[in-house]
C-alpha cells in the first residue's frame, strides 16, 4: 500500500510518500518565511501553489515510483489558513483526477498523532498534540480521538512564535527560544495558567514582555518562558494520564521537537512507570507523511470521498472527525517502537 499526502495548512507544504507501517519512502517540502511578522494567508498560499507541482515531482522520483504504484492520494482538510488549504486541495484533485485514484481527505491534527503513534509502537497512548496553533491533550475514546484539555487562548507555538517576534526575531521563535534557553539558568516567575486540564498563554505573553522591558538577560528569559510553559503541560498531561488510569504518552506538533518538553513530559511519565515516544524532529513538524498514513488508514476504513465532497474546512476540530481504524484497537496500524 503506497499513499502520496499533501500538507498545505499553513506556513509548510510538503509532499509525503509512505508505505505499509507508515514507513517513508519520500518526503519534499519547503517552509514559507515571512520577512518579517507572522504568516500572510495569500502570501503562504502562492508559495505553496508555485512550489507544490516541483514538490510531486521530486517526491515521486525519490520514492522511484510510477502513478499506477500509489494506491491513494489524501491531503489536509483542515484546520489551518483557507487559501493555503485551498493550495493543497487543489493538488489533490488533479492528481486523484489525472491518475484515477481515490481521494482522501485528513484531519491535520489527527495525522500528527497518527504518525507518532505509529512509529511509538503504543497502540493507545495519551497524546500530547503541541504546535504551532494548537495545544492538546488527547486520548481515543469510542470512534474518534477526544480533547481532554486544550488552550483556551492560543497554542504554545503561536505564543512563543509572538513572543520571539515582538522581541524584534524573526518565524519560527520557537527553535530560537529554545537555542537561547539553554545559556540562560536564573529563573524569573511568570504567570502560570493552568485550569483543570486547559491551559492560556496570553497573560505569560504580556508577563513575558513586561520582563524583557525591564532588561533581563535575553537568555534568562527564554529558560524561564520555556520552564513555565513546559511545566503548564507536563502538568495538564500528568492530570489526564491520572484520570484516564493510562501510562504512556507520546508527543506530536512542532514544539514536541522542543528537548526541554520532551525531557520534562519524560520525567513525568517515567515516574508513573510509563513510556514518553516523541516521532524524530521532521515528523515533528508539519510534513506530508504524516498525511499520507493517516490518508492509508483512512482509505482502508472506507473514507475516500468524491471531488464534489472534498471542501477544506478550516475550522475542523481533531475531536469533529471520525477515526473508525482505531476501533479494532490499532494493533495493526503501528510498529514496534523506534526509541
Ligand atoms: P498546527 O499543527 O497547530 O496547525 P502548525 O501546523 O503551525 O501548527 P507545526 O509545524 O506543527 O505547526 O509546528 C510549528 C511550531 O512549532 C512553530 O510555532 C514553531 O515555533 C514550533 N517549534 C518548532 N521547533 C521547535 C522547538 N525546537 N522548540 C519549540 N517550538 C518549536
Ligand atoms: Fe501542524
Amino acid at each position: 500500500m503506497t499513499v502520496l499526502g499533501i500538507e498545505s495548512t499553513a506556513h509548510t507544504c510538503s509532499i509525503g510518500i509512505v508505505g505499509d507501517r507508515a514507513e517513508v519512502l519520500a518526503l519534499a517540502g519547503d517552509m514559507y518565511r515571512p520577512p518579517k511578522g507572522g504568516i500572510h494567508p495569500r502570501e503562504a498560499a502562492n508559495h505553496h501553489v508555485e512550489l507544490l507541482p516541483d514538490l510531486v515531482e521530486r517526491a515521486m522520483r525519490d520514492a522511484n515510483i510510477s502513478p499506477k504504484e500509489i494506491d491513494g492520494i489524501s491531503f489536509a482538510q483542515g484546520p489551518g489558513l483557507g487559501p493555503c488549504l485551498r493550495a493543497g486541495a487543489t493538488v489533490a484533485r488533479a492528481l486523484a483526477l489525472a491518475w484515477d485514484r481515490p481521494l482522501v481527505p485528513v484531519n491535520h491534527c489527527v495525522s500528527h498523532i497518527e504518525i507518532a503513534r505509529a512509529l511509538s509502537g503504543l497502540d493507545d497512548p495519551m497524546l500530547l498534540y503541541a504546535s504551532g496553533g494548537n495545544t492538546q491533550v488527547i486520548a481515543y475514546g469510542r470512534g474518534r480521538y477526544r480533547v481532554l484539555g486544550e488552550t483556551i487562548d492560543v497554542g504554545i507555538g503561536n505564543f512563543l512564535d509572538k513572543l520571539w517576534i515582538a522581541l524584534g526575531g524573526t518565524f519560527p521563535g520557537g527553535p530560537q527560544i529554545e537555542a537561547e534557553a539553554k545559556k540562560g539558568s536564573e529563573l524569573h516567575p511568570l504567570p502560570y495558567s493552568v485550569h483543570g486540564m486547559d491551559v492560556a498563554f496570553s497573560g505569560l505573553l504580556t508577563a513575558s514582555l513586561a520582563l524583557a522591558d525591564r532588561g533581563i538577560a535575553r537568555a534568562d528569559l527564554a529558560y524561564s518562558v520555556e520552564t513555565t510553559a513546559y511545566a503548564m503541560l507536563t502538568e495538564i498531561t500528568e492530570r489526564a494520564l491520572a484520570h484516564r488510569q493510562m501510562r504512556h504518552v507520546v508527543l506530536g506538533g512542532g514544539v514536541a521537537c522542543n528537548e526541554r518538553l520532551r525531557g520534562m513530559v519524560r520525567a513525568m511519565v517515567e515516574e508513573r512507570g510509563g513510556t514518553m515516544f516523541a516521532p524524530p524532529r521532521h515528523l515533528c513538524v508539519d510534513n506530508g507523511a504524516m498525511i499520507a498514513w493517516t490518508g492509508e488508514l483512512a482509505r482502508l476504513s472506507g473514507l475516500a470521498v468524491p471531488i464534489a465532497a472534498s471542501a477544506v474546512d478550516p475550522r475542523q476540530r481533531t475531536d469533529q472527525v471520525l477515526a473508525p481504524w482505531r476501533e479494532n484497537g490499532g494493533a495493526s496500524t503501528t510498529r514496534t517502537a523506534v526509541n
